[in-house]
């Protein structure tokens, strides 16, 4: 027995599992054929050797045998499953399962449709937390110390327990207008920024109210700033979200922290603007409350309103999110059905 057969008949064991399914019956038969299988041969021959030999060589033979059996039965089984005819294992009766991808939940994708407009505009984003004190959250912007949202029964306040603190009560903001406060506090003008985030109020949860839901602020604080830029800017926004023959309006309003301020309105996405249940008829939407940063403001933060004048806005993704795709009743945006979620939301990616 030479080493040589040993050494070829490992070489082609290794190549069993590469042989298509012709060459691997050729081949079972050439290495364990009863009568001219190579190894069959070679255990034969053994007979005749000497008993020494016929232990170490017969062991290791045998072996080799096993692993020829297991080889070839591996190679048929991986042959057997890729017959086209066999489905390559599959079952092509089985109904077919679709790749589950998730969407981006609505209100999302107006925070993201937002933000991408104004960032063409060359606005920044900025972010604030969602726990405020009462000083930036009201005082600072120009809330009367009597106005109810300062009232317990308006406002979610934290209970503080010997926090040292600055003084100032906290409470889950009431708006995303505190960030502005922080925005101008910490540096000069000029500042460009959209800032989207949560805002709570202690409101019952139905068909139009959650005592958390979404915002989006905006500020613009640079010299000669005038009411002709927040509406040219806002005009232009609205075209950019809704559509480019929406029609929008401003009318006169009234926020502590602007002066003048307006909500603005668009023509009904649903009607047209000629009237509608999701209207009320009126063929407009309000979509945002709007003003002139307030003199007083701009001192709280340490800016000259000789020097400097501003815009600021406010809207309601939620709200947004209910006007865009005509969605009745804000609890399903909380509500987590991906039946109803998926219908509105964007693939990621
Ligand atoms: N903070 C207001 C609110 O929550 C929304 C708002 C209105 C923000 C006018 C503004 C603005 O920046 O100018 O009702």
């Amino acid at each position: 027995m030479s080493q040589f057969s040993l050494d070829a008949l490992q070489a082609r064991l290794a190549a069993v599992a590469t042989l298509d399914a012709a060459d691997l019956e050729r081949e079972e038969v050439a290495v364990l054929g009863r009568k001219q299988g190579e190894l069959t041969r070679l255990l034969r021959d053994l007979a005749s050797r000497p008993l020494d030999e016929k232990r170490t060589v017969g062991a290791a033979l045998n072996a080799l045998k096993q692993q020829f059996d297991a080889a070839f039965a591996a190679r048929r089984a991986v042959l057997e499953a890729e017959r086209p005819d066999a489905g390559g294992g599959v079952d092509l009766t089985m109904p077919a399962r679709r790749d589950w991808t998730g969407t981006q939940h609505p209100v999302s994708v107006v925070i993201a449709d937002v933000v991408a407009i104004f960032r063409e505009l060359g606005f920044a984003v900025a972010l604030g937390p969602d726990i405020e004190n009462e000083e930036r959250n009201f005082t600072a912007l120009n809330f009367p110390p009597d106005h109810p949202a300062l009232d317990m029964h308006d406002t979610l306040y934290l209970e503080q327990r010997g926090a040292p603190g600055d003084g100032e009560r906290l409470l889950l903001r009431t708006h995303t207008s505190p960030v502005q406060i922080r925005v101008m506090r910490a540096g000069p003008p000029p500042h460009r920024v959209v800032i989207p985030g949560f805002s709570y109020r202690k409101d019952p949860f139905d068909a139009s109210h959650a005592p958390a839901f979404t915002q989006i602020e905006g500020l613009a604080v640079d010299e000669g700033i005038t009411f002709a830029d927040l509406k040219a800017t806002l005009t232009h926004f609205a075209r950019r979200f809704l559509g480019g023959d929406v029609a929008v309006r401003f009318r006169p309003s009234y926020f502590p922290f602007t002066e003048p301020s307006a909500e603005m309105d668009v023509s009904c996405v649903l009607c047209g603007g000629s009237g509608c249940s999701a209207c009320k008829g009126t063929g407009w939407m309000e979509i945002l409350g709007c003003g002139m940063v307030h003199e007083q403001v701009l001192r709280n933060c340490g800016i000259d309103p000789e020097h400097y004048t501003g815009f600021a806005f406010g809207m309601g993704p939620h709200r947004m999110a209910m006007v865009r795709y005509g969605i009745p009743d804000l609890r399903l945006l909380f509500g987590g059905d991906m039946r109803f979620l998926a219908q509105f939301g964007r693939f990621a990616g």
